[in-house]
């Protein structure tokens, strides 16, 4: 199959939308990452999501809709808890995930959960397709398993091409890292995945949350995961990435200490003056949300490059740095050496 870029132009918008009612996939940007888009009410069309990514049949998918009224309309969901409303009202349009109870959702979508991920994605572009679509779209990134999250449209066609019919080009996404994801399903609300919307904002809006033990560590062996996709080993680039965590003085010392092993380093803008190795910087030490913007391209490119053994910084934990640290933890297969 031919795989065509298309730019969002009405005619495109119209012919994405088209064939996704008919069941095909389609690429599409959102504020967040690039997205793997197909009619969520098929249950057919969502199976070929899964084969195409190679994605494991037991991660369950978010269904993205471009209106409000859309959850009822098309009854996704069984309640809408108070607290949903409330984040809703806060950060919807915007990179929020909220899962509550199902409704009338195929079970390929939710991996046979009794509950449902809905976002409403801030996008111009994302809302005139799922408008066009006239069903709302389940998608997952639109990277291959286990590959960094694309960030643009050449990076869904280096993953996709071949596999699906079009991408609509909606240029580089604005946030970079996934949305967060926040389950009001139960008593006390969960964050599943940090993203875009910090858990600071979370609590402005609902009070204490809580934070489920996966985001910031490694599941024990046995352990159940809150959200399937925290089990597996996300963003993997073929480096062997390392973290770490220390002053800026040590970071530098060190890696520049191991050059002869080739190593790289996956740092702050402002260490590249130091380093006498290869240099990956991911943004600004205290600008967060550049660190957001640009990590998944960078860990594309050091796989481009072939890089081997990478030394990374550490990110911070807190604001939008906690979304950054929780996919970069994961790169790194929780690998942190910490130097005093
Ligand atoms: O920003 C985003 O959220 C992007 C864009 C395309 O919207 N989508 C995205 O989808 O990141 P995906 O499939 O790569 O990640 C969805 C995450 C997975 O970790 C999955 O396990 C979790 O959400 N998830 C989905 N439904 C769930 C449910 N009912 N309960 C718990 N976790 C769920
Ligand atoms: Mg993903």
């Amino acid at each position: 199959m031919e795989t065509k870029v298309l730019l969002p132009t009405k005619e495109n918008i119209a012919k994405a939308g088209e064939a996704l009612f008919n069941g095909q996939l389609v690429g599409i940007p959102t504020e967040t990452v690039y997205g793997l888009a197909a009619n969520a009410l098929d249950g057919e069309a969502v199976k070929s999501i899964f084969a195409a990514k190679g994605r494991p049949a037991d991660n369950p998918l978010i269904v993205h809709i471009s209106d409000i009224s859309q959850i009822e309309r098309f009854h996704l969901v069984s309640e809408i808890p108070e607290a949903a409303e409330k984040l809703m009202a806060a950060y919807w349009p915007g990179p929020l995930t909220i899962i509550m109870k199902k409704g009338d959702v195929p079970s390929e979508v939710t991996a046979g959960l009794d509950t449902v991920a809905v976002r409403f994605p801030s996008h111009p572009v994302t809302k005139k397709i799922i408008t066009a679509a006239n069903c709302p779209l389940a998608a997952p990134s639109a990277n291959t398993s286990g590959k960094p999250s694309p960030t643009t449209a050449e990076h869904v066609f280096h993953d996709m091409n071949g596999k699906i019919p079009y991408i609509v080009d909606g240029g580089a996404c604005e946030v970079g890292v996934e949305s967060t994801v926040i389950t009001v399903a139960g008593d006390v609300p969960v964050l599943l995945r940090p993203g875009g919307i910090t858990p600071e904002q979370l609590e402005a809006v609902l009070g204490h949350i809580e934070i489920a033990d996966a985001v910031l560590n490694q599941l024990k062996e046995g352990e159940t995961a809150a959200s399937p996709g925290m089990k597996y080993k996300h963003y993997a680039p073929s480096a062997k990435i390392t973290l770490i965590k220390s002053s800026d003085e040590k970071y530098i010392e060190y890696v520049n200490a191991h050059k002869d092993e080739g190593a790289a380093a996956l740092c702050y803008d402002e260490d590249v003056p130091f380093l006498s190795v290869k240099t990956y910087p991911y943004g600004a030490k205290n600008d967060y949300e550049s660190q957001a913007n640009r990590i998944f391209d960078v860990l594309r490119q050091m796989d481009d490059d072939g890089a081997g053994i990478v030394y990374g910084r550490c990110p911070d934990t807190n604001g939008t740095a906690m979304a950054v640290y929780n996919r970069l933890i994961r790169a790194a297969g929780f690998e942190v050496i910490e130097l005093a």
